[in-house]
């Protein structure tokens, strides 16, 4: 019987691997423990209804970030739900990334920080909280390596998988804005960068549609 032939990712996923030399990474990592520190702590978000626990923790930068609780499920807000406060401003290098790949006219209004720990996953999701879909999801991997899935529109379709290192930049654009993603797993231990260890994804995202 002849082979499948292998699933390739859909138009408009781009993956940069070593996209951030490690002194941007480090700068990047004291950004979001600096955001931690004062008004954005890292926060457990749970499932909408069942109040089920992700196993990432989470904050944001931008004017926007996303959050999902039991009782209001998910949703994006200008404010950290414990603290009250604004999410502080995107890094300049966050800034300047979305410039140079998502070919968007607007800048990004939302980067939401997840935080893998060494048992954390992100099951297939399509991320579909925006009314910006013609705007690409561009993210940065920084820490311990991930395997990474990709498939297409239909979460019970064919997938690629591939690990994703710190410094790689992904881009979910054209056909690939809609495609289910995920992470299956961490491979703990093989990075420094992470104080405490584990992975921090940085994923932006534009929100609204510009004016
Ligand atoms: C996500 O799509 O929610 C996260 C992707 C990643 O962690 O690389
Ligand atoms: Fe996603």
């Amino acid at each position: 019987m002849p082979a499948r032939p292998a699933f390739s990712p859909p138009d408009g996923f781009r993956l940069l691997p070593g996209y951030f030399s490690r002194a941007q990474q480090e700068k990047l990592i004291d950004a979001v423990f600096a955001a931690a520190e004062t008004g954005a702590p890292f926060f457990q978000p749970r499932m909408p209804r069942t109040g089920q626990p992700l196993s990432v923790t989470m904050t944001n930068f931008g004017p926007l970030g996303w959050v999902t609780d039991r009782t209001k499920g998910y949703r994006y807000e200008p404010a950290h739900p414990e603290t009250g406060q604004n999410w502080p401003a995107m890094p300049d290098a966050l800034m300047t990334l979305w410039s140079e790949v998502s070919n968007y006219p607007a800048p990004p209004e939302a980067c939401l920080v997840n935080w893998y720990r060494a048992d954390s996953r992100m099951g297939l999701h399509v991320d579909f909280d925006e009314e910006a879909t013609d705007a690409a999801v561009v993210s940065v991997s920084l820490g311990d390596k991930a395997r990474f899935r990709i498939g297409g529109p239909e979460r019970k379709g064919p997938t690629a998988s591939m690990v994703l290192s710190s410094g790689d930049v992904v881009v979910l654009g054209g056909a690939a804005r809609r495609s289910y993603h995920g992470v299956d797993r961490i491979y703990p231990g093989a990075s420094t960068l992470v104080p405490g260890g584990g992975r921090i994804n940085l994923t932006m995202r534009r929100v609204t549609i510009p004016a």
